[in-house]
């Protein structure tokens, strides 16, 4: 049986992964130390799953901590979550964001070659395209940043590739998210950002539960059918299936994909499917754009497509049915 270690994997979508992984057959690891995230979650996935999930509160940036797993178990691959990925927090903190993501990269890569573990998967981001309007994106398009967080992804892909060219056993993928969104259908596990969320669909389901007053929505004069912003909203299930895909289909070198579904959706799109499907109304207000947004942002998923097998299979209607009943079940998160 293989064993992986999922760094942040008490996170968001880390704890989808976690779920996928053990329905795959792999002994799972989980580094997690609870930033931005609850060991309630892997709680739960232990309940939906029957398996038991190896749990270690620890910082991955510490590493004679994280050393400490590397000797407890022998590790097969490594999926590596673990980060703080506010984009405006990056901007008024860039010092944090570059200790804490960087660090805990350079870490993984040299405890990965002391104990001779050859495969990583790394949640990279969409955010590395920067304002690119040539959509659909392709894993060719010429990549920039406009944020300490991008910069972040993007210096961590860097770190991975020179790995990679150092030593030819090492199999790097890169994998580019779109905009995850939803939860597992159980309801039992889901997105629970700390304080006020800074991305659309949480944001919405707040306000369905009536934790928040009104949606706003930035900015309505873009180029684009209704003047709101597009996105790629994937699934955050079909998001963690596509890291086992990754993880399974693991070979030596550098792999780059976008897991998205291909298709852009408008907030207001997102926001009018919410309430057909959920029965609720979502108040919103139309304001001023959000600095740094960009019209369109929308993946050609071709190359995950082909060469992993994978490609996005649940729409939005069921991205929104799923992160409501999450919500609608645990109105606080794993606070309740
Ligand atoms: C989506 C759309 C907003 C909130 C970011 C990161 C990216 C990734 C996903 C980490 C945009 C609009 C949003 C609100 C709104 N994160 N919006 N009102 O900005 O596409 O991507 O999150 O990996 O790296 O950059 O996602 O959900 O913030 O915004 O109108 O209260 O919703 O303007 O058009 P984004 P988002």
């Amino acid at each position: 049986m293989a064993t992986v270690l999922l760094t942040g994997g008490a996170g968001y979508i880390g704890s989808h992964a976690a779920l996928e992984f053990l329905n795959d057959g792999s002994e799972v690891v989980v580094a997690d130390n609870f930033s931005n995230s609850s060991p309630k979650s892997i709680e739960r996935v232990e309940k939906l799953t029957g398996k038991k999930v190896a749990l270690r509160e620890v910082d991955v940036c510490d590493k004679a901590a994280t050393r400490k797993l590397f000797e407890e178990f022998k590790f097969d691959a490594i999926v590596h979550f673990a980060g703080y990925k506010a984009v405006g927090e990056s901007v008024a903190q860039p010092l944090k964001y570059y200790r804490n993501n960087i660090d805990s990269a350079l870490v993984l890569c040299e405890l990965m070659e002391e104990f001779g573990v050859n495969k990583i998967v790394f949640s990279s981001s969409a955010t590395v395209y920067g304002t690119s309007q040539n959509v659909p994106l392709k894993e060719t398009e010429p990549t920039g940043c406009t944020n300490p967080y991008g910069w972040t992804k993007l210096m961590i892909e860097q770190i991975l590739r020179d790995f990679a060219r150092s030593n030819e056993n090492i199999s790097v993928t890169l994998l580019r998210y779109f905009n995850p969104v939803g939860a597992h259908a159980s309801g039992e596990i889901g997105e629970d950002p700390l304080g006020i969320p800074n991305n659309l669909a949480p944001f919405v389901c707040q306000v369905a539960v009536g934790r928040r007053e009104k949606l706003s929505v930035f900015g309505s004069d873009y180029p684009t059918p209704d003047g709101t912003g597009v996105r790629d909203y994937i699934h955050v299930v079909d998001l963690a299936l596509g890291h086992v895909a990754a993880y399974r289909n693991a070979k030596p070198g550098v792999s780059v994909y976008n897991l998205g579904t291909g298709t852009g959706y408008s907030v207001l799109d997102l926001v009018k499917t919410f309430e057909k499907v959920n029965g609720v109304k979502i108040p919103y207000e139309l304001t001023a754009r959000r600095p740094g947004d960009v019209a369109t942002c929308y993946a050609d998923p071709t190359l995950a497509n082909e060469a992993l097998g994978w490609s996005a299979k649940l729409g939005l209607e069921e991205m929104c049915r799923d992160a409501y009943n999450w919500q609608k079940k645990y109105p606080n998160g794993y606070r309740d």
